[in-house]
């Protein structure tokens, strides 16, 4: 079976530096033979959490809009990416927003005690690509943080990222040595996955 990978477009500016990145990443996870869905955030209908605490009873969220779509997917890829420049040193407010709406898995993870992966499936790998317009060193320390906090109540392995400092303007991407090398490198890994769970033991 083919692998699934999902990459999440966070910025608004469609067109612009981090969905380049992800285009870039996606068109090599595609090439090497992964089923790729691409989706723009900002194109969802996708509203904040509400803290009302109902999915601590069984994991699901009662809101619906248009997470009720990326729920499945969230928790079903094999590999997720998601792209997103920083905003006021973060993330922007409506990537973020998917993330907060993702406390139904946190819920069925610490609240329910249950597992978020298939343990009959083989270990799920996730990739962060950002851009800012500074090259201040801490412009990505804000939405790394939120990320590794993400992948880990998925249950997802941290599998790399691509962080370009210094891309502003739309289209600066393209002039970035490197840039989309390191985002293929990261499609790439993205497609083969890795091996089955539990097989090297002993
Ligand atoms: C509302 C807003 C806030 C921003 N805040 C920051 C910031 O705090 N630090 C920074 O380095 N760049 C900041 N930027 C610049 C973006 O990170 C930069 O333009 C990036 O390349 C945009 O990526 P995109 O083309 O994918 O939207 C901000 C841009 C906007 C529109």
């Amino acid at each position: 079976m083919a692998i699934t990978v999902l990459g999440l477009a966070g910025s608004a500016r469609r067109g612009g530096n981090t969905e380049t990145l992800l285009d870039w990443c996606l068109g090599a996870a595609r090439e090497a033979g992964a089923v790729v869905v691409k989706l723009s955030l900002c194109d969802l209908d996708l509203h904040a959490c509400r803290a009302c605490d109902a999915c601590r009873k069984d994991g699901v969220c009662i809101q619906k809009d248009d997470m009720q779509l990326l729920y499945p997917q969230l928790r079903n890829a094999d590999s997720i990416v998601i792209a997103a420049p920083t905003y006021f040193q973060g993330m922007p407010a409506v990537p973020k927003m998917m993330v907060d709406r993702c406390q139904p898995f946190w819920a069925l993870k610490y609240v329910l005690k249950r597992s978020i992966a298939d343990p009959d499936k083989p270990e799920r790998l996730a990739a962060f690509l950002s851009c800012a317009g500074t090259t201040s060193t801490h412009a990505f320390d804000g939405s790394r943080l939120i990320v590794r906090t993400l992948w880990n109540v998925l249950e997802m392995t941290h599998a790399g990222e691509v962080l370009c400092p210094g891309v502003d303007e739309k289209g600066q991407i393209l002039k970035q040595p490197g840039a989309r090398v390191a985002a293929e490198e990261i499609g790439l890994r993205l497609a083969r996955g890795t091996k089955r769970k539990g097989k090297t033991r002993g």
